[in-house]
């Protein structure tokens, strides 16, 4: 069988190479720019070749009801549009994608927008949107007999990378940021085997030592740069088209750290659009925070200016990222489908983060800065009450769990970042906060405690 359809073409000069050509840093022999994986002649075929978009809807929703590993996963399910492999029985599944499109019903109330959504990649089999891109540029890693893979990271790409190496049978290397990565992900990527080193740097100090290491070893790079991962990452694009009856909501929200996530899902609802699936593009916006946010302003000086690197800081460590890959893709994205790009506070993501909580789903700091995005939108009038909005959540709420517990407990956040006690923000966070309470091993202690509350005695 073969499947593979597909040529590298690069972002910046748009010169093609076929995919075994690429270095093993990924970047433009000609111009240094990133590749995006191009699939030619697959709009102009004609005749029973042509993909035809109802035919394809039909096909996609059958696989939800088939055995097959393939058809189980919500990337896979959708391969017709991903033909990256020369054969699909070469793909390494977890059984990944197909997350849930929630309703927010206190959050939209609050905000006056009744069709708010969150589509949570948390969902994922280890806990983040990492595992769609995952699977499909690991895939590609086996097929091609490498032995060893590798990513720097902030945590999540390098739980998902060691859980799919594992599953391969193949060596992980990670390299991550010492001390400035959560505990969850971190112990991920020594249960799923993974070479674990923390290296003294940031995340982008990272990512110079392990792109000096792929040139000088055979070791296949998975971090975003690679574009077989940008592939199953457009892939919750087509799933929220098909949860919405392909229609497109008005408005996709998304975090921005390196900047792939964006790039990936607004190819995927480009090429949804190019092949007719669905009518229109979603307006899509990158929300940064504050600390780390050189997309930002880069926007706010000008696009022809040249992008200016940051040294990052926020406790949102997903998104502590400087200098982010892809900021040429996500800009295209950005600038094509009438978004924005914004940043939010330290105090505006934990406050988000606790009304995401309060809805019973909970989500990582990273992906709370969509909601606190969103507050920030619809204060500014851009995004009306009657346009259908999906916030885009990115980690599953258990990968950071010690944020939380400070958040709760009153030590997440210092003066400065709340304004005070007596300030605005200090009275959001109280009516968030749900502190655990130490009370007597009996059943009237706890009877009374519960009696305070009603009376408003206690948080
Ligand atoms: N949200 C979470 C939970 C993340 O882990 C990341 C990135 C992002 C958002 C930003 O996505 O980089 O595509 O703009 N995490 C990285 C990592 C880079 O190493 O896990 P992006």
């Amino acid at each position: 069988m073969n499947d593979n359809l597909h040529q590298l073409r690069c972002f910046g000069c748009g010169s093609r190479i076929s995919g075994n050509e690429a270095q093993p840093d990924f970047r433009c022999a000609q111009c240094g720019d990133l590749f995006e994986v191009d699939y030619p002649g697959w709009l102009e075929r004609k005749g029973p070749d042509r993909p035809n978009a109802g035919a394809l809807k039909w096909l996609w929703r059958e696989r939800r009801c088939s055995d097959e590993a393939l058809d189980g996963s919500g990337v896979w399910r959708f391969r017709e549009l991903l033909p990256i492999l020369d054969s699909f029985g070469n793909a390494v599944t977890l059984q990944e994608g197909n997350t849930p499109l929630y309703h927010l019903p206190r959050n939209a109330k609050a905000l006056g927008i009744d069709q708010l959504y969150a589509k949570h990649q948390g969902m994922n089999p280890s806990g983040s949107f990492k595992d769609t891109g995952m699977t499909s540029a690991l895939s590609v890693a086996k097929e091609r007999g490498f032995k060893w893979v590798a990513c720097a990271s902030t945590g999540n790409t390098s739980a998902a990378m060691a859980a799919y190496a594992a599953r391969a049978g193949l060596n992980s290397l990670v390299l991550i940021p010492d001390g400035k990565i959560a505990w969850g992900k971190l112990s991920q990527a020594m249960d799923y085997g993974a070479v674990t080193c923390q290296l003294k740097t940031d995340f982008d100090g990272c990512v110079s030592v392990l792109t000096e290491i792929v040139r000088q070893a055979p070791i296949y790079l998975l971090n975003s740069v690679n574009p077989y991962r940008l592939e199953g990452q457009k892939t919750p694009a087509l799933e929220i088209a098909e949860a919405l009856d392909w229609n497109v909501p008005d408005h996709l929200i998304v975090p921005g750290g390196n900047l792939a996530n964006s790039s990936a899902l607004g190819k995927g609802f480009r090429e949804m659009h190019e092949l007719g699936l669905v009518g229109r593009m979603p307006r899509i916006s990158v929300i940064q925070a504050e600390g780390a946010n050189p997309m930002v302003r880069h926007l706010a000086a000008g696009a022809d200016t040249p992008f200016k690197p940051v040294e990052a800081h926020t406790r949102a460590t997903a998104i502590r990222i400087g200098n982010p890959a892809s900021w040429r893709k996500a800009e295209r994205v950005v600038h094509d489908t009438g978004g924005w790009c914004l940043d939010v506070t330290e105090a505006e993501i934990a406050i988000a983060k606790a009304e995401i909580g309060a809805e019973g789903l909970g989500c990582e700091p990273a992906s709370a800065v969509t909601l606190a995005g969103l507050k920030k939108l619809r204060a500014q009038g851009v995004v009306h009450g009657g346009q259908t909005v999906v916030l885009l959540l990115t980690g599953h709420t258990l990968k950071d769990a010690d944020y939380t517990i400070d958040f709760h407990r009153g030590t997440l956040l210092n003066p400065e970042e709340t304004g005070g006690p007596d300030s605005k923000i200090s009275a959001e966070i109280a009516a968030l906060r749900r502190n655990a309470v130490v009370v007597d091993a009996n059943p009237k202690a706890v009877l009374d405690l519960i009696e305070a509350k009603i009376k408003g005695q206690v948080g």
